[in-house]
């Protein structure tokens, strides 16, 4: 081993990856939607997103998610508004803005907020 240097060049790298943006900690956080994204929600990306027969990565299932996260939010709101594969512009839901389709998105990739246990997926 007399290439210390480069360890150290990557765990710097991989440092600056875990503590840039706080990814990690915000995707284990439940997000909450308003009444209005609740009902929007139930109307447009549920019904997808919580049937494994669509192809969609489900609500809440943090391991489907993953990779889809580690794509940045740049593709994902280029794949939201424009669809993606199976996936509709904007998952049919016409009134929505891009800041709400970010955050139901959110919602999506992060733990449900009415569980009070460990789930297994
Ligand atoms: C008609 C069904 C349907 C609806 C409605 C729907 N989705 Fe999807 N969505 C999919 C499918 C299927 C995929 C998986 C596409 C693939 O990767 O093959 C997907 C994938 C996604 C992805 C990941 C895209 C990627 O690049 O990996 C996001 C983000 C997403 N949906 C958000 C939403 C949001 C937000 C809503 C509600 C506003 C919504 N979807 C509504 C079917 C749907």
């Amino acid at each position: 081993m007399h290439r210390p240097w480069k360890i150290a060049v990557i765990a710097v790298l991989a440092g600056l990856a875990l503590t840039g943006c706080g990814k990690e900690d915000e995707a284990a956080k439940p997000v909450r939607l308003d009444e209005r994204l609740a009902d929007i929600y139930g109307r447009t990306c549920q019904t997808c997103h919580q049937n494994a027969e669509t192809g969609a990565p489900l609500a809440h299932d943090l391991a489907a998610w993953k990779p889809r996260l580690a794509q940045g939010e740049a593709v994902l709101g280029d794949h939201i508004i424009n669809g993606f594969k199976g996936m509709p512009p904007l998952g049919q839901c016409i009134e929505c803005s891009a800041d709400d389709l970010i955050t139901l998105m959110r919602f999506m990739a992060a733990p449900a907020p009415e569980s009070t246990q460990e789930e297994e997926h």
